[in-house]
């Protein structure tokens, strides 16, 4: 399996001069673009790794699924669908068009930015600090990873530029679909962007969705069966932004990216897989990352169509 991996990688890799690392977050533009790498983990918790998979990146949009299944586990599904819908927007990640043009200005679904506020906003806790503690705590639950943390300075570098975010946070606000406090739940939001994982951390992650939420190594359920379908779902169909459709009928994997570079991706009852490249094509996707699991999907036959 190594070897497979490392052949995709290196026939991968010159994707990566194609795209460019993100920067519009000052902080991301420090990353090396010619990276690419991969980790697999089998529902044998058989671990598998190729390229650069000990390279830390912020989880970035990726943490959208976790914060989705936390808004699930805190809360009444139907309050959260009243706040959040389960549309592809169609979109890119942070449009802030539909906001104004739907009828309900109500955020389509929860992997876009503006859906993703919203599930960052119910996130339970008595103060910013406890919501905190629990989201980095929830985290670190899933990725079997006590060291994860908040990268600051890329914290600090997402509030200090987050402005579109912040006019999302208020529109939403002003509708009715966020009851928190607006400047709070951006706070958290952004620091959940910025925690730091490498593509390990994504395939244990990914691998749990797989799995339907039982942890593979100790067989306790960490999430609700019905809670990973959900999320799995919006995955497929949302999870690479404007770019879903296609990435459906060409890898057919449930699939989220960020713009750090990461892609985790969840093969139902298979594999958790992390991919890591951190040159992203003009839609916000690492471009490495979608060869790499476009190969790896006809190679190991992982297309669940
Ligand atoms: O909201 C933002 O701008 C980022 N912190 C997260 C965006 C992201 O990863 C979108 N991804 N492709």
């Amino acid at each position: 399996m190594e070897k497979i991996l490392q052949q995709i990688i290196n026939s991968n890799k010159k994707y990566t001069l194609d795209g460019q690392v993100a920067s519009y977050i000052p902080e991301l533009r420090n990353a090396n673009s010619e990276d690419l790498g991969i980790c697999v983990i089998d529902m044998n918790n058989s671990m598998y790794s190729a390229g650069d998979c000990d390279k830390k990146f912020t989880i970035q949009s990726i943490s959208k699924t976790i914060v989705l299944a936390m808004a699930l586990m805190d809360n009444e599904w139907d309050y959260v669908f009243s706040k959040v819908g389960m549309e592809p927007s169609g979109d890119p990640f942070n449009s802030i068009m539909k906001l104004e043009t739907n009828d309900t200005k109500k955020p389509c679904n929860p992997m876009i930015n503006a859906g993703a506020i919203v599930t960052t906003s119910l996130i339970k806790g008595n103060t910013l600090q406890e919501k905190e503690d629990r989201m980095l705590a929830f985290f670190r639950k899933l990725a079997k990873n006590d060291t994860l943390q908040i990268n600051e300075s890329v914290y600090k570098s997402e509030k200090l530029t987050g402005d579109r975010n912040r006019a999302m946070g208020y529109l939403l606000k002003n509708d009715g679909y966020i009851e928190a406090n607006v400047e709070e739940t951006l706070d958290l939001y952004f620091k959940q962007c910025s925690i730091e994982v490498t593509v390990k951390d994504l395939a244990r992650i990914g691998l749990l969705f797989s799995n339907y939420g039982i942890d593979i190594e100790t067989g306790k359920r960490i999430i609700s069966e019905e809670i990973c379908r959900m999320v799995k779902t919006f995955m497929i169909t949302c999870g690479m932004y404007d770019a879903s459709g296609e990435f459906a009928l060409k890898v057919g994997i449930p699939a989220k990216s960020g713009v750090g570079g990461g892609i985790m991706a969840s093969v139902p009852r298979k594999i958790g897989i992390g991919v890591y490249g951190p040159a992203l094509d003009k839609k916000g996707n690492s471009i490495g990352g979608l060869r790499v699991l476009k190969t790896l999907s006809k190679k190991l036959n992982l297309n669940i169509f």
